[in-house]
């Protein structure tokens, strides 16, 4: 098998990039661990910048998203007995985010691909990417029980966090940045009407809650457990009487509940690869870089890194002017950390850690009080949530 670019995962990564190339008419093939069923019922993150809203639509893959998203103007930050709204309409004026789920996004990239004769081959195993250091580099796997390889121009790596393209690259190349947290999220669907228009983010002593949506009949939640938490240890009736207890901390809101859909916990780690590419690899999306999901960021910075990849394998086969290639990384990483800093700080702000002494929390209640306070720190919030453009370079 030969193609251009050989794409490992059809995450969003994969999908956005396999189908962003079409658009520029490069050829890929892209091959996927898990079935389609699978991945398109996976349940993740479901915050869009407007900047990834804008590349679906761009790349006319978005007119689900722009029917059934929910666009949102503001957020809640709920601490100390109130909430306090942060206005995107009026510190971020012109920007907002969609709540629209990952496997949404998901199906509707599969679907367009299939749709436009393009390859994607599920329930591969044992997948290897081969003489990437040179000009030919492979992909060598298992399909339907038969050892096949696709010849390519390039490799992009986007197999998530635990894919195997990063420990391909020779030892000694990449540099790793790596912090975990002292807790988790359990994540749960639940088939009832939101209790909420906007996203609630909550904190009292009990630990931190999210209150988050899909459609107008179903609500997603978070709630901070301890890391190694074992999901057998939250029947259903604990996991509403805890986010009651957590976001029902100013007068007169309550929480509807309703069956439960699905539930899981998810460790909390941020985690960047440097540089992001080696010889013809590249790596995009959760490969590269993974965040705690206070910020809303990882699905965003997926779709950034793939937009930048298009851009430099599209001059690369334009005109044989590999400079953008090069610079791919580089390009990347300086979204990259200011996504870092900000679900870094955004976790830091909203979560109990048991190491805090006294004056640690002081300092926490401190900070909340100035974010909800200061028009300066608010729009610093605001302007990261919903996703910086191309921010200005430093002079
Ligand atoms: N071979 C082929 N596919 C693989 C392999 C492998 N060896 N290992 C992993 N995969 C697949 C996974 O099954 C998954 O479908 O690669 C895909 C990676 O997709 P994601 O984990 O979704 O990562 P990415 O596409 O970078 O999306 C970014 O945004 O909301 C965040 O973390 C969340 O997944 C999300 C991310
Ligand atoms: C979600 O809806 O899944 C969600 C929303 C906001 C976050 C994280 C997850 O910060």
């Amino acid at each position: 098998m030969r193609t251009q670019v050989a794409i490992i995962g059809a995450g969003p990564a994969g999908l956005l990039l396999a189908h962003l190339l079409r658009l520029r008419g490069i050829e890929s093939v892209v091959i996927e661990a898990r079935s389609r069923d699978y991945v398109e019922h996976r349940v993740r993150a479901g915050v869009l910048e407007q900047g990834t809203v804008d590349t679906l639509t761009d790349a006319g893959v978005g007119e689900r998203m722009l029917r059934e998203g929910l666009v949102h103007h503001g957020i809640e930050l709920r601490f100390g007995g109130q909430g306090h709204r942060i206005a995107f309409e009026k510190l971020v004026p012109g920007r907002a985010i969609t709540v629209y789920g990952q496997q949404e996004v998901v199906k509707d990239l599969i679907a367009a691909r299939l749709e436009a004769g393009g390859e994607i081959l599920f329930e591969v195993a044992d997948v290897v990417p081969e003489e990437f250091g040179g000009p030919s580099p492979q992909v060598s796997f298992t399909h339907e029980g038969e050892r096949k390889v696709i010849q390519a121009d390039f490799i992009a790596g986007c197999d998530g966090f635990h894919g195997v393209c990063r420990d391909t690259i020779p030892a000694g190349v990449l540099t790793f940045f790596d912090k975990e947290y002292p807790f988790g999220w359990l994540g749960v669907l639940a088939d009832v009407a939101p209790s909420s228009e906007e996203l609630i983010y909550s904190s009292n002593a009990r630990g931190f809650a999210l209150h988050s949506m899909r459609s107008p009949t179903l609500s997603r939640f978070y709630l901070q457990v301890a890391p190694d938490e074992d999901i057998a240890n939250w029947p259903d009736d604990r996991i509403w009487d805890e986010l009651a207890a957590r976001l029902e901390t100013v007068p007169g809101w309550s929480l509807a509940a309703g069956p439960v859909l699905e539930k899981g916990i998810t460790a909390m780690r941020s985690f960047v690869a440097e540089p992001m590419q080696h010889g013809r690899l590249y790596l995009a999306g959760d490969a590269a870089h993974i965040v705690p999901p206070t910020g809303a960021k990882g699905l965003n910075l997926a779709a950034f890194d793939v937009t930048v990849l298009t851009e430099a394998l599209a001059a690369w086969y334009a005109s044989g002017e590999g400079s953008l290639l090069d610079g791919y990384s580089q390009a990347c990483l300086r979204r990259v950390w200011r996504a870092q800093h900000f679900s870094w700080w955004m976790t830091t702000l909203l979560h109990s850690f048991g190491s805090y002494d006294a004056y640690d929390r002081r300092l926490q209640e401190s900070y909340r009080d100035y974010v909800c306070t200061s028009d300066a720190a608010s729009t610093s919030l605001a302007e990261n949530y919903v996703g910086l453009g191309r921010y200005r370079s430093p002079a």
